[in-house]
């Protein structure tokens, strides 16, 4: 694959990002406590039967300048206690409502930085988890971790405790980037760190780069992009740096600092594109790359691919994800279940007995569809429009009036040669992957277009 900057250009312009139908924006207080049980009690009998559990913990020991998550510099010994303890007492609540014939598939650590707690408080949700749930023979247990606190010793306690995915930030490799996002380099050698993991038998090894950062060049990105084909991890995701000091004040202290423009961004992702893509990796989405025999890579090619909060994972395994701890999101087939994001609060909720649902959505069947269709081609770039019509129970002059869809929005895509449109069968080339969004908004019926809403595609 070859990729040229005109066609970012042509195409980049504001669309919603989609990591959920409909988007996060679209929740409302209304939702509450009550709703979310009424919820979990449908999604008993709901598909996927899986359980996907996402544990959130959002202590870092020391607070990047760029970032972008929900997080909180790490408290006293004691409160933190709390928090584990409020997450232990919301996994008992949630979980009695929960079929106990029905497995879990998958439990993702994600934050924050879930390595930088003492790892025994991890023992204990672990713990936790496994008496309240059945725990199917091959569940996929991951953690994003931070390679500033991790050595070798944690990985084998995280081993021991069941965990068989690790996810390390590295955001970029140069000492003088990572000095002005005030961010601490990896304790030990990544390289020498991915190969312990590999031998202990952890798969689907992510690392996470960022481009856009403050002081870097092309020249620098390049060299991020070359050093990380080296070390061949199994999965890396490239995230454009996301500027919401309104949401994470600490970005504005980058302000001293000279940043890429767009155009060097541009260039950057294209690079990232053409030396993954001909060094062994395949794109998964936007932002994420697979080696080739990845099982990522192979639920892309067999249309199993799947993505929720957490990112992308494959169909196999993905269930309705049941979330715990602050800021959590829950995805059930009928509705997004949010906590209160402080987490302070959230202990508060928790320790009042209650859950600490702050919003949510409940989907209608119409709903149902179009976030079906828009997961369908976001992931696998397919659609088959008569087979989704079927699956729904309805005809396709239905799901044509559901969606909105129609020819005219696809034309210059299909001009293109991005997109194939043949007896109502859709099909993304490889190319056209890269700018799937453009395509999954012709879906979308509630799109409109306006400027700031959205971010652009790059
Ligand atoms: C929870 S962190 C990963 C685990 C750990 N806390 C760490 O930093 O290594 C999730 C990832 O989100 C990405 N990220 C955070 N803030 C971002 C921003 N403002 N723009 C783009 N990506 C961002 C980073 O790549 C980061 O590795
Ligand atoms: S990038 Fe990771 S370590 Fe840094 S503040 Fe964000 S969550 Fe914490």
């Amino acid at each position: 694959m070859k990729i040229s900057e005109n066609l970012f250009q042509k195409y980049n312009v504001a669309v919603p990002r989609y990591t959920s139908y409909p988007p996060a924006t679209s929740f409302h207080m209304g939702f509450n406590g009550d709703d979310f049980i009424e919820q979990i009690k449908l999604s008993n009998s709901a598909e996927p039967q899986n359980i996907s559990v996402y544990i959130h913990i959002p202590f870092c020991t020391q607070r990047c300048h760029f970032c972008g998550c929900n997080t909180a510099l790490s408290q006293s010994e004691d409160r933190i206690k709390r928090y584990i303890d409020a997450v232990i007492a919301e996994i008992s609540h949630v979980a009695q409502f929960v079929d106990k014939k029905r497995l879990v598939t998958q439990v993702s650590w994600g934050g924050g930085t879930p390595n930088s707690i003492d790892l025994n408080y991890v023992r204990e949700i672990m713990t936790a988890l496994r008496s309240e749930f059945n725990f199917s023979d091959y569940a996929e247990i991951a953690m994003e971790c931070s390679p500033a606190y991790l050595d070798f010793e944690d990985v084998d306690v995280l081993h021991q405790m069941g965990f068989n995915r690790i996810s390390l930030g590295i955001q970029d490799f140069h000492q003088e980037v990572l000095d002005a996002i005030n961010r601490r380099a990896p304790k030990h050698d990544v390289g020498e760190m991915l190969n312990y993991m590999k031998a202990k038998g952890f798969k689907g090894l992510n690392l996470d780069l960022v481009y856009g950062l403050p002081l870097q060049t092309l020249a620098s990105f390049r060299e991020n992009i070359q050093q990380i084909i080296e070390l061949k991890p199994d999965r890396i995701a490239t995230f454009s740096y996301a500027h919401i000091p309104w949401f994470n004040a600490a970005q504005k202290l980058l302000d001293k600092y000279a940043f890429p423009t767009p155009d060097e961004k541009l260039e950057m992702l294209v690079y990232a594109i053409n030396e993954l893509t001909a060094n062994g990796y395949e794109v998964i989405g936007m932002d994420h790359f697979a080696l080739r025999d990845d099982e990522l890579a192979i639920a892309k090619q067999n249309g199993n691919l799947h993505r929720n909060f957490q990112g992308y994972n494959t169909k196999k395994t993905t269930g309705q994800v049941y979330a715990f701890g602050a800021s959590g999101i829950s995805q059930l087939n009928g509705c997004f279940a949010q906590n209160i994001k402080q987490y302070d609060t959230y202990i508060e909720a928790i320790e009042a007995g209650n859950l600490a649902i702050e919003r949510g959505y409940v989907l209608s069947n119409e709903d149902t569809i179009i976030r079906d269709t828009i997961n369908q081609i976001m992931c696998n770039g397919a659609l088959d429009i008569e087979q989704m019509a079927a699956k729904f129970n309805c005809s396709v002059e239905d799901f044509l009036n559901i969606t909105k869809f129609n020819t005219s929005k696809i034309n210059t895509l299909m001009e293109d040669e991005f997109v194939e449109l043949t007896d109502n069968k859709l099909t993304v080339t490889p190319e056209g992957m890269l700018i799937v969004r453009n395509v999954a908004v012709a879906f979308d019926p509630n799109f409109v277009s306006v400027t700031n809403k959205y971010s652009t595609t790059i």
